[in-house]
């Protein structure tokens, strides 16, 4: 796709989730603070579904696994203990003429994806040439301005990673000065210093200002596990391989904070730590891969929008990573992290706490701190992953057009919207009856305005599953239809029937028991 097509596709959903009551810009009438998003009534209940997708997979499906909600308030020494008041940075430099602010590195990789660029087109056009002769690797190997191009690539990313690596920020400043990037907005050279931006935002802890405390809000979930790991393993009576799970609000100052709600200052995480036994951490790594791309395929959002990515210079905590990246419209980037923590965490606690964090082997009679597996998936992210393999334009048989939401049927906003077909006859009184038996099951949606064709288009785009139906003939005979989303297809069905007809197409239970 090119670069306007995934633009494209990306502004279709933004503003397919506003028109449809799925996501609003914050305090939009104020022209609200940039990436900080409101959910909307259907996108809240989306988002419970997932939540509850993921929690009643994580914890209920595992004997060996506990919840907590932990505050997002934290006792400052937290922050320090696990690095993120000293290394929590990401390179920033202004643009003195624009007064525009951007992330170092994200420039650099922008203008890497440039020249990247220029190699795929030498390869089109070649490609265009020789026809089905055409031997991409032999080309791209020898042709004498793509292996330039590729060396300038590598030489850029390498310093690049050398500076970043070792905190050399005025080699960076040297880098953007030598390859003459130009602010991609005024196309200005004119830059200030990189320097180095805590991602933390900070408030005060306290009425009085002589006695206030500067405290953080939370930039990741997972310390209140770290710090709760003695109360719930003593309180729980676990012992490792054990897991705690959350599901929380955290927060980030991101400097490039766009691409709607896959980067936000605002978001929230589902976030697991499973401690073991160490030397076994390598196992439990390769299983929690396993078990995590499961969870993703199981939804049906197209294998092929999956792929691992291992990190090869994981950071000092740990000893392996990887990401499961989602084909977003933007292309493969981070859904969730997989991370084997090693102990770093809770010795950094023990160490700034002085209270022992650790486990009391009654077998081998022996203590220690367990690793960590860490898994570790934004709930926006993962909203955004299932609108955007959702989101679907058709132009059915009869020549019309509609928008529909292939959302999996268990993550639905609602599983089905009653319609009687006329508002008089009898009718709204039988579809009242209806509600009634299914509204202790179901999330629905009432429409007896206009008509049923265009009702029907807009729960398709809401992505409701089943759409029921009252008419004359379901006053004699008792029963209703069922129209299903992708399908359209109508079928009869009795209302005695109804509620367990639903239960098995839209219910979790089929899917977790695949998992
Ligand atoms: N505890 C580990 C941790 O926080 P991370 O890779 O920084 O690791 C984990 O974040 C996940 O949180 C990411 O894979 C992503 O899905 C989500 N995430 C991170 N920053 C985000 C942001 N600014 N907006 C939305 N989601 C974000």
């Amino acid at each position: 796709m090119s670069n306007s097509a995934e633009g494209g596709a990306l502004k279709k959903i933004i503003s397919h989730c506003k028109e449809y009551g799925f996501i609003y810009p914050s305090s939009e009438i104020y022209d609200g603070p940039g990436a900080v998003y409101d959910y909307g009534p259907n996108g809240v209940e989306l988002k419970n579904n997932i939540k509850q997708y993921w929690w009643t997979a994580m914890v209920r499906m595992h004997e060996n696994i506990v919840g907590i909600d932990a505050a997002i308030f934290m006792h400052p020494a937290t922050w320090k203990a696990s690095g993120h008041i000293d290394a929590f940075n990401d390179p920033l430099i202004d643009n003195k003429d624009s007064k525009k602010r951007y992330r170092a590195d994200v420039l650099i990789e922008e203008y890497i994806a440039g020249v990247q660029g220029k190699i795929d087109k030498e390869v089109t056009k070649a490609a265009g040439r020789f026809g089905r002769s055409f031997d991409k690797e032999q080309f791209v190997s020898t042709n004498p301005r793509v292996v330039g191009y590729t060396k300038k690539m590598k030489e850029i990313e390498d310093r690049l990673g050398s500076a970043l690596g070792s905190g050399d920020l005025p080699a960076v400043s040297a880098l953007i000065e030598e390859l003459a990037i130009a602010d991609p907005v005024s196309g200005s050279k004119n830059w200030t210093d990189v320097r180095q931006f805590n991602l933390m935002f900070s408030t005060e802890l306290g009425s009085l200002a002589d006695g206030a405390e500067k405290i953080y809000l939370r930039p990741e979930t997972a310390q209140g596990i770290f710090v709760n790991y003695l109360n719930v393993q003593k309180t729980s009576r676990m012992k490792p391989p054990f897991g705690i799970a959350q599901i929380g609000k955290a927060f980030r100052n991101e400097i490039v904070a766009r691409q709607f709600i896959f980067r936000m200052r605002e978001f929230e995480q589902m976030e697991m730590q499973f401690f073991v036994k160490p030397g076994s951490e390598m196992e439990w790594y390769e299983r929690w891969k396993e078990k995590r791309i499961k969870w993703h395929k199981s939804l049906a959002l197209g294998e092929e929008n999956y792929q691992f990515h291992d990190h090869i210079n994981p950071a000092h905590y740990a000893n392996a990573a990887c990401d499961i990246e989602f084909n977003f419209p933007m292309g493969f980037k981070e859904l969730e992290g997989i991370h084997s923590r090693t102990d770093f965490d809770l010795k950094a606690h023990e160490e700034y706490s002085g209270k022992k964090l650790q486990f009391f082997d009654q077998t081998s009679g022996e203590s220690y701190v367990p690793y960590v597996i860490e898994t570790s998936i934004g709930l926006d992210r993962m909203f955004l992953a299932v609108m955007s393999a959702a989101y679907t334009e058709e132009k059915p048989d009869n020549g019309s057009e509609r928008t529909v939401l292939k959302i999996p049927p268990a993550l639905a906003p609602n599983k089905a919207a009653v319609l009687p077909l006329v508002n008089k006859d009898g009718l709204p009184e039988k579809a009242e009856d209806i509600l009634n038996a299914i509204r202790f099951d179901f999330s629905f949606q009432y429409d007896a305005k206009d008509a049923i064709g265009r009702r029907y288009r807009r729960q398709d785009a809401i992505g409701t599953p089943y759409c029921i139906t009252i008419d004359h003939q379901t006053l004699d005979d008792n029963t209703v239809t069922l129209r299903e989303r992708d399908s359209m297809k109508q079928e009869r069905v009795s209302v005695e029937q109804l509620v367990h007809t639903l239960h098995e197409k839209v219910d979790m239970k089929p899917l977790l028991k695949s998992l």
